[in-house]
């Protein structure tokens, strides 16, 4: 007769059971602690969103008290206070700087003007700037290649360099006036010193929106230039175009140097 096998002792069935409890439990286990990190890390992100979604809402709510304290105010009050033009400055940074530089000194590869330089294509007043950011600007020089033959162009640009004291030869200089006085005074003027009016640049002040480069120069001649600037009053309203025209109109200031 075979011989029953011991039961085994209640001691080692506890064990086991504890045993096997704990690996029931460890999936259970595991599967809590990782909820649990999670929902602190979800909370720990979600308590850093609520902070910035607050610094947010409250340097919003600090830039709509700025822009109500601007409206109305003339650009060169404005550009006096310092709360308004760093408002300007971050402004013209997202909207301005990729046309006309971060430091305003604009780009003669886009014909985008220095804006600091006070030397302004139509008006150096605080007005015209503004007038240029609100409803845009768009430069009408016309190609006159038709009219003047590759040489009369040379011609024309040989003159006005002259007007800027660089050397040309004297034929071309000569003939170059004749041809100025026939087809660029009407714009340019009598003495090529420009007209604001029209956008039409001093041609005198050796200040270039296209830069002194002869071959540039003659292209303009031959082929015109119709430089564009986009209106701004739609997109930004007219509180904030104020703010970046008083930092523009500051840094032109620091820049020539002039008082206020
Ligand atoms: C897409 C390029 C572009 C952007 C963006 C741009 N501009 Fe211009 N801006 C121009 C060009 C090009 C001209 C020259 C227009 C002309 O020749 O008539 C100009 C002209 C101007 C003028 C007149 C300059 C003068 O000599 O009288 C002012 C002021 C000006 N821009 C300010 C701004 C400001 C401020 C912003 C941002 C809100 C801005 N621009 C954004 C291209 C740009
Ligand atoms: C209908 C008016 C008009 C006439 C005519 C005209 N221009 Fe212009 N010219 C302009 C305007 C406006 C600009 C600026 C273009 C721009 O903003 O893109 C300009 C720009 C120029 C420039 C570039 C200046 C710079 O700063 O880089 C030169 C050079 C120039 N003109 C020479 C001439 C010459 C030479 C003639 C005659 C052969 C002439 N223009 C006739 C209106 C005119």
């Amino acid at each position: 007769m075979a011989e029953l096998r011991p039961f085994p002792p209640s001691q080692r069935r506890r064990a086991l059971a504890r045993q096997a409890g704990l690996h029931a439990a460890s999936p259970l286990l595991v599967g809590g602690l990782a909820c649990a990190a999670a929902v602190i890390v979800i909370a720990m992100i979600g308590a850093a969103m609520a902070a910035r979604a607050g610094a947010w809402i409250e340097a919003a709510v600090r830039l709509d008290a700025t822009l109500a304290r601007i409206r109305g105010v003339p650009v060169e009050t404005l550009a006096r206070d310092a709360g308004v033009t760093s408002i300007g400055a971050v402004l013209y940074e997202e909207n301005c700087a990729a046309c006309h530089g971060r430091d305003g000194r604009g780009n003669q590869l886009l014909g985008s003007p220095n804006l600091v330089d006070g030397n302004s294509l139509y008006g150096n007043d605080a007005g015209a700037l503004l007038t240029s950011i609100l409803d845009g600007r768009r430069g009408a020089m016309p190609g006159l290649g038709g009219v003047l033959g590759h040489e009369g162009a040379n011609e024309a640009a040989a003159y006005v360099l002259s007007l800027n004291g660089y050397q040309a030869p004297a034929d071309w200089i000569a003939a170059g006036k004749v041809r100025f006085d026939a087809l660029c005074v009407a714009c340019h003027g009598v003495d090529g010193q420009g007209n604001q009016a029209l956008g039409a640049p001093d041609l005198t002040d050796d200040v270039w929106l296209y830069g002194r480069d002869f071959n540039r120069m003659t292209q303009t001649i031959r082929d015109g230039r119709n430089a564009y600037m986009p209106a701004w009053r739609e997109r930004l309203g007219e509180d904030r175009a104020r703010a970046i025209a008083a930092w523009v109109y500051a840094a032109g200031q620091r820049e020539t140097g002039a008082a206020n």
